[in-house]
């Protein structure tokens, strides 16, 4: 999808989620809305969800597309990287990813998002896969940013 409409679709998308994240200040029922929201309204999204650190694991969170794996190996794969780096990651091509972990065989691009908590601190990822290559953005990468912070407003 062009940057151009894409824009648009998370303007609206934002405003949506801004309205329907209020009815709750319960972080899970937030972070549900936000995957369930994403999942359905954007195209391109092949597999939505949250990875969090729980006893030092990678461990896959609320999420909607296919069954994932449970566990993600200690720093291999997108998740880790963009973990262990505290920045998003826009990989166009996981096949070119050292060390990325195909949960499932069809994802060809990928966005991860560090995921914080209300004090600031980073404690796990949003993890977004696509079948298509170079599905990803910039736009992407500063919408989703944003729609996280929508959990702790
Ligand atoms: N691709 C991720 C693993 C998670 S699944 O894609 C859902 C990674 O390399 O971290």
């Amino acid at each position: 999808m062009e940057d151009i409409k894409k824009d648009g679709r998370y303007g609206r998308l934002y405003k949506q989620l801004s309205e329907l994240v209020k009815k709750s200040d319960n972080a899970s029922a937030r972070m549900a809305t936000i995957i369930a929201v994403l999942h359905h309204k954007m195209d391109y999204f092949f597999w939505t969800g949250f990875y969090l650190i729980d006893n030092g694991k990678m461990t896959v969170n609320m999420y909607q597309g296919p069954v994932a794996c449970q566990i993600l190996e200690k720093d291999k794969g997108v998740c880790w990287a963009s973990y262990n780096q505290q920045k998003t990651l826009v990989v166009e091509d996981v096949h070119q990813f050292p060390d990325h972990i195909a949960c499932d065989s069809r994802s060809n691009s990928e966005i991860v998002v560090p995921f914080k908590n209300k004090a600031g601190e980073i404690i796990g990822v949003l993890d977004i896969d696509s079948k298509d290559l170079a599905s990803f953005s910039e736009v992407d990468a500063r919408w989703l940013e944003k729609i996280l912070e929508l959990v702790w407003e």
